[in-house]
């Protein structure tokens, strides 16, 4: 390529880098990866979400249009402040897993927040969006969520009562890595968490959560564990558990965490298997000597990590509780899914 540069035949050497970069797409698409980061080499950054195309239907403030025609003010709230909450539901076979929980997450999101807005009808929506991009074949699928306090002119206090949140939704298919590829087991960094003292709301203000992601990917790896006052409280996008001798161990649902989803059914999954659970605060440095480490989320479910900063985790292998786990995840998940 730099020589190519250097004989001035730049337009041969973009027609080269383009016919690279959709070879690359293309393979990436056919494992339903994201193309558009086809820059990166390693498969940390790649997300396990297909990506939305222009006519995918989507749902804004009442209607289900194609996304490309979905467009909202430069004024809206969550655009200028992110002054807005969202929601990740994950529908299993088209059936929505524990929505329940998402919906008495979001509701708390909505108090704190004291925006209004009538929830009731969410779960219908959620279907048809699922229905209208034909995700009800797909094993997996997410439905993403985002409620702002609407639109209105800038300022730091809340706009007239009349002024209507903005409602926001997509439907996404998700893709579960092969077996043989979890069974390798993941790594991830540590780093400082820079958040808010509420991460119990889920804002759509993710700033710091984006840093820490990047500095994941950047590193070559799969998950950032945030670090705050020596405690390790979660990761960047999901919630971390430690086996410390043979307990699963986890940070209690305070605000200094999401109260997620997956990590209450993982507890829960835990109990049933007669795993014994302890939720406390759990040291880094205690982290560093755990057995088993992993993170679990609706786009993670559960996700071990071998390595910890370059550090192997235990034996440096997938650990037996954590591969317990998942695979009593994955069957929970399908039996919930084959429910009528
Ligand atoms: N993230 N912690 C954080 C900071 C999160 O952002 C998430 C979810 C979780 C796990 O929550 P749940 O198990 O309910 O998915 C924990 C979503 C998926 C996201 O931001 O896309």
């Amino acid at each position: 390529m730099r020589l190519l540069l250097q004989n001035g035949e730049a337009s041969r050497a973009a027609k080269v880098a383009r016919q690279r970069c959709r070879d690359s797409c293309k393979a990436w698409r056919s494992r339903g990866d994201d193309p558009n980061f086809p820059k990166y080499e390693s498969e940390a950054p790649r997300l396990f979400l297909r990506p939305l195309d222009a006519m995918s239907t989507v749902y804004l403030n009442g209607e289900y249009i194609p996304k490309d025609r979905a467009t909202i003010s430069v004024d809206d709230r969550g655009f200028l402040l992110s002054d807005g909450i969202y929601e990740v539901t994950p529908a299993y076979q088209g059936r929505l897993f524990r929505m329940e929980r998402h919906l008495r997450r979001l509701q708390h999101g909505l108090d704190a927040l004291r925006i209004e807005y009538d929830s009731a009808g969410l779960p219908d929506m959620h279907a048809r969006l699922i229905a209208e991009n034909s995700l009800d074949s797909e094993d997996i699928a997410i439905v993403y969520l985002q409620i702002t306090r609407g639109v209105a002119p800038r300022t730091h206090h809340f706009p007239p009562d009349r002024t209507a949140p903005t409602v926001y939704a997509f439907a996404q298919a998700f893709h579960r890595p092969e077996s043989a590829r979890w069974k390798r087991g993941y790594e991830a960094i540590t780093v400082p968490d820079h958040r808010w003292d509420r991460v119990d709301i889920k804002s759509i203000g993710l700033l710091p959560n984006v840093l820490a992601q990047q500095a994941a990917v950047e590193a070559g790896v799969e998950d950032a564990l945030l670090v705050n006052d020596g405690v390790a409280l979660e990761g960047s996008h999901n919630n971390v558990f430690a086996v410390l001798d043979g307990v699963v161990t986890t940070h209690p649902a305070t605000h200094r965490i999401l109260h997620g989803v997956a990590r209450e059914y993982v507890i829960e999954l835990a109990h049933s298997q007669g795993i014994p659970v302890e939720e406390r605060p759990v040291l880094l440095e205690e982290m560093r000597g755990a057995d088993e480490i992993f993170f679990t989320g609706t786009t993670t479910e559960v996700r071990p990590t071998v390595r910890l900063d370059g550090e192997s985790v235990g034996n440096g292998k997938v650990g037996p509780v954590t591969q317990e786990l998942y695979e009593a995840f994955i069957a929970g998940t399908q039996v919930e899914a084959s429910v009528a």
